[in-house]
């Protein structure tokens, strides 16, 4: 590569990493937006610092060894010159067992400042449950009374400024859980094992999260939301999801709610308030006040509806939901604009 070509190329890789940095991306661990995104983001801030110290440290040592043009680098290494040789002890041995040394103890003391699943979390009930599935996300907001308990997916909604606990499990596979701006990332594991993290946002905002362990084909797809809201929405929100389904409105999307309960939809899924009581997808009863659908990789809209309905294999092949073929264009229409009016 010529210096021409090299010094641009240099300056583009900086640059791009300065501005993905600084851009706001809202899954950028480096703009942290919780606590504990916060002391991850420190951490990093801190090993990449020390690592530069090291780099620009080392990179000086050999160029001032070329400067002073004493024989060539044949003659210092420690086998030809045992004089130098206490540069393996301190450069070899001491200085890195230094550096990695002071990196562990703070990564211990970032770690020991996140409560995850310890006795004093555990005394009290997580106010949210979160179970991994392939390849969504159920939520859960349990309450004392059954009747009461919300169930929703793929979407969580925390009021902004007050820490939270959620639970971690999963039904099949191993998940992540991983909301980059607000904490690191938490596995959710099936059988017994259930973690937990705290979660706090300091402001009201979206911010997006993704499965970050392998899962199976459609992993990439398992994104989740978290809307941070203010402590009046956040109660709002929970008492509109804890009622049951609205009726429908209109006509136009009582036959919709027909061709659901009749069709194949109500095998999988459910929707409170009516006869649709499927465990296998996702809880329905309030998807029209979701901002995404198919675990957030479309957009909630009509659109999307209709060609999730028709076509989910294509869109994310080998999801448990199956391509609906039967419902015709009236049907269909009716069908989305029932689910889109269960606010
Ligand atoms: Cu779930 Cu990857």
């Amino acid at each position: 590569m010529t210096r021409r070509l090299r010094f641009p190329l240099l300056g583009a890789m900086v640059g791009g990493a300065v501005a993905a940095v600084s851009c706001g991306d809202p899954e950028n661990m480096l703009s942290p937006a919780g606590s504990a995104a916060r002391r991850i983001a420190h951490l990093g801030w801190f090993v990449l610092l020390t690592f530069s110290v090291v780099t620009i440290v080392m990179w000086g040592l050999v160029f001032w060894l070329a400067a002073r043009r004493r024989g060539t680098l044949a003659h210092h290494l420690p086998w030809n010159a045992p004089e130098d040789r206490r540069w393996i002890v301190i450069g070899g041995f001491a200085i890195p067992v230094l550096v990695l040394g002071t990196i562990f103890v703070v990564m211990l003391k970032s770690m020991a400042a996140f409560p995850m699943g310890d006795d004093e979390m555990h005394a009290t009930a997580a106010e949210v449950r979160v179970i991994g599935h392939q390849w969504w996300w159920e939520v859960q907001y349990p309450a004392v009374r059954a009747q009461d308990t919300i169930v929703t997916a793929n979407e969580i909604h925390i009021p902004a400024g007050r820490p939270i606990d959620i639970e971690l499990r999963s039904s099949d596979v191993i998940h992540s859980f991983w909301v980059p701006r607000l904490h690191g990332k938490v596995d959710l594991f099936p059988g017994q094992v259930v973690n937990r993290i705290r979660v706090e946002a300091d402001a009201p905002g979206r911010y997006y999260g993704q499965c970050s362990e392998y899962c199976g084909p459609q992993h990439a797809h398992m994104l989740l939301l978290v809307s941070a809201d203010r402590p009046a929405d956040y109660q709002a929100w929970l008492d509109r999801q804890r009622a049951p389904a609205a009726a429908p409105g209109q006509a136009f999307a009582e036959r919709g709610r027909e061709v659901f309960m009749t069709g194949q939809c109500a095998l999988c899924h459910s929707i409170r308030g009516t006869e649709a009581q499927g465990k296998v997808g996702p809880d329905l009863t309030h998807i029209g006040s979701r901002a995404g659908i198919a675990s957030n990789s479309l957009r909630n809209d009509t659109a999307s509806l209709a060609a999730w309905v028709t076509h989910a294999q294509s869109l994310k092949p080998s999801a448990i939901m199956p391509n609906i073929t039967a419902f015709t264009g009236e049907d269909l229409r009716a069908l989305v604009a029932y689910l889109q009016g269960l606010k």
